[in-house]
Order: C-alpha cells, then structure tokens, then sequence
C-alpha cells in the first residue's frame, strides 16, 4: 500500500473500502455495494454525495476561472458568497478571511487575536482558554489551543502555547464550579490572556459532547468582563447541523471571530472562512505594513470552491431541507427517547447529532463492524456511537440504523 492514510494506525486496520460512486446518502463500492454515510463523510457532506447542482456549479466556473491568486485579486463567486453568508451571519461578523480548512480557519483565527492584541500596543496577552476536550484541528496551533490533555496530541505538547483549560461540566452544579474557576484563574492572569475559542454547544471530536448555550454564554461573559477575544469553532456546528444555521443563534452572545468550513462547500472542496468583526479588522488598518494580517495559502478562495460553496448556501436555504432538518432532529430525540439495553450509558441529541454512549469500547466497535457489513457507514469516538447523516437522508434509513443498532444491543462481544 502506498497511500497513507489518515487517523489511522496502518498496521492494525482494516484494508480501506475503495468507493467508486456517491448518491444522496449512498456511497457504492467497486463491487457495486451501497452504503448509507451516517457521518456525512467526516461531517461535510451535508446534502449528501454528488449533488447535481453543486457539481454544475463547480463545472461552470471550471470553464470560466479556476484559480486565481488571492492577494491584490478578487473573484466574482468570492464576493457573491460573502453576500450570501453576510444575510445569515450576526451583522457585526462582517469582514471575512478565507483559507482552506477547518484547521487553517482555527490557525488564523488564533493569529489573528494574538496581533489583534500586538497592534494595539499590547503584547502581554498569549494564553488561550479552552474548554476541556477540545478538538480543533491537527496543525500545531489549531492543537495547542485544544490544550495539553487532549486526548489526540499531548505527544506533541512539547510545542505548544499556554493555555487555561475549563471544566467540562456534568450537570449544572459542575458548570457552576467550572465558571468558579475560571473566574479565579482570570482574576490572576487576565492580563496575560488573549481569548477564548470554543466549540459551540458540541464538542465533535470528543465524542459529541454536549453543553448548554446557558453555559455557553456564562463563559463568554465572564471572559468578556476582562476584553478577552471570543472565537467560536464553528467548523462542525455550522450550517444547521445543531438545528440552526449556527450554534451561535442559540446563545446570547455573538463571537468575535467565527471560524466555518466543513459542510461550507457542501462537502465538494476545501474550503474555510474566518469571519471576525470591524474593530478587529480596523485594528490591522494601517499605512504600516507590518500592521497586516501577513497570512495566506496559494489556494485561498479558489473559485471553484466558492462556486461550490456558493451553490451549496443557496440549496440550504431551501424549505425542504429545512423541513428534512427539522424530521431528523425528531427522530433522533424519539428514537433516543426509546433506547434502553443495560449496554447505553447515557444518549443525547442536538438537531441533526445524535450520540450514544456506550458500555464499552469494544462494544462501539463491534456495532460499527456490523453496521458497516448491513450497509452503512459509522465510526465511533472511543464508546460512543454517533449519527450524522446529510440532511437528505430518507427517514426509512435513519430509522434502519437506530434499528440495527438496537438490535445489536444486549448480546455479548
Ligand atoms: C470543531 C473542529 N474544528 C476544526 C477541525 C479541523 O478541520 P479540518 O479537519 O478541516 O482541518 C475539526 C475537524 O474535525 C473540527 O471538528
């Protein structure tokens, strides 16, 4: 095998599936097999595999312009997706960054705050918080942010910067704990701390972790009380994935930087947006040129992406999708309501997510094995089972996977 590929340990996986085909929720491999994506392929594909019109989309702009560099250039699919977002963005999230993945969205966004700072003269402020957990990408500042305990990267702590980590709370007792601390930590190094960058009401990587927007907002408050920057991850969570265009419509209190990619282009390109507001952009506003944001990639708002993520955000919009968003958030929290095997330890759901807690690791194993030899497509966190399906997912399907999970339920390993 010559392909490396990724999250993976080589020696002891499976050989991969080749997939040659996708179709709405399908995928097909070589031998014509068909699978139903329960992940949305890494939770990008939201309207599902091969979707004419955003293949139509990418195709006409190929015939038009395919790349062009960014820096001192613009593109019309640039400004018009821009248009498209800035209508269901907050109004103060108005100047946007464009680079090229979730982890370079964090990468910016962390840069970004850091010389929000430095161009304003102040230059003790390096410490990030985050809120235990955290996953926010593998480059070395997107895994420095998630903090030294994070179950993916603490190899590779050695490199990283200071961060302050908040408790994950249990329950309500344990948020109030969790703000105590916090608070006690800022009261001693607020003027060391730059800002906050969490996952907005779930937290993907670590097993679909959810929290309260109550919570949430108690967070950003108290960081707030010392001009501490606020960054939303928004990488997973946008895009209706929590019932919402974005998981920030649920709280009070509006981020000042918002990274999105993932679902961005429908799952067709790579592609991500740093969106942050007016005061941290005119902070970089400068004759000085050393004031810049000198940052970019050579593929920074390519065109075809942009057509893709352009057509993408018109189809989203549409009443049956939203309608499709809506029947699978009832079905997760009934058929959630309904599971009970003595092999679940605790379920949960927030609009399209769904996860499952189970008893043991090799339990969550076994139920994806067999999952995947019935026809569809899951890969469990550690013990916990999770669905994310594209919003076109028929209900039949939704309901065969909760099914066959049942099923597989209660029996030894
Ligand atoms: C919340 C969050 N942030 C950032 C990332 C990194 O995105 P990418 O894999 O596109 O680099 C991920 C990926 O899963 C994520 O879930």
């Amino acid at each position: 095998m010559k392909i490396w590929h990724p999250f993976t340990q080589e020696k002891t996986a499976p050989l991969p599936l080749k997939i040659v085909r996708g179709d709405r929720e399908y995928l097909y491999d070589e031998a014509g097999n068909s699978y139903i994506d329960m992940i949305s392929s890494w939770w990008v594909n939201i309207l599902g595999h091969s979707k004419p019109e955003i293949a139509d989309a990418i195709a006409k702009q190929a015939h038009v312009l395919e790349h062009v560099i960014f820096a001192g250039y613009t593109h019309e699919p640039a400004e018009e997706l821009v248009d498209i977002l800035s209508q269901h963005l907050p109004k103060s999230l108005s100047k946007f960054f464009f680079s090229d993945n979730g982890s370079t969205a964090v990468e910016v966004a962390l840069k970004m705050a850091y010389q929000y700072f430095l161009n304003k003269g102040i230059n003790s402020r390096d410490i990030f918080v985050n809120l235990e957990g955290a996953y926010h990408g593998d480059t070395i500042g997107a895994m420095s942010a998630a903090g030294v305990n994070s179950e993916y990267h603490s190899k590779f702590k050695k490199f990283f910067f200071e961060t302050f980590s908040i408790k994950f709370p249990k329950n309500t007792e344990d948020e109030v704990t969790s703000i105590d601390k916090l608070q006690q930590f800022l009261k001693q190094n607020h003027q060391k701390v730059c800002a906050l960058i969490v996952e907005p009401l779930v937290q993907g990587a670590a097993g679909m972790k959810m929290y309260s927007p109550e919570f949430l907002d108690k967070i950003v408050e108290t960081v707030r009380r010392y001009d501490i920057l606020v960054i939303f991850d928004e990488v997973m969570t946008g895009f209706y994935r929590t019932g919402t265009m974005f998981a920030m419509n649920q709280t009070q209190n509006i981020p000042d930087i918002v990274c999105l990619s993932k679902a961005l282009t429908g799952g067709f390109m790579p592609m991500s947006l740093t969106v942050t507001t007016e005061d941290i952009y005119n902070a970089f506003w400068s004759d000085d040129w050393s004031k810049a944001f000198i940052h970019g990639h050579s593929y920074t708002a390519n065109p075809l992406a942009c057509a893709a993520a352009c057509a993408t955000q018109k189809i989203l919009q549409r009443s049956e999708i939203k309608q499709n968003i809506q029947q699978i958030s009832e079905t997760h929290k009934v058929r959630l309501a309904e599971l009970s095997s003595k092999d679940i330890l605790t379920h949960r759901s927030c609009g399209t997510i769904s996860a499952i807690d189970l008893s043991s690791v090799a339990l969550a194993k076994h139920i994806a094995k067999v999952m995947l030899q019935n026809g569809i497509i899951i890969r469990p966190l550690n013990n916990t089972i999770y669905f994310i399906p594209p919003y076109c997912i028929s209900q039949q399907n939704l309901h065969k996977a909760y099914d066959l999970l049942e099923g597989h339920l209660g029996h030894d390993v």
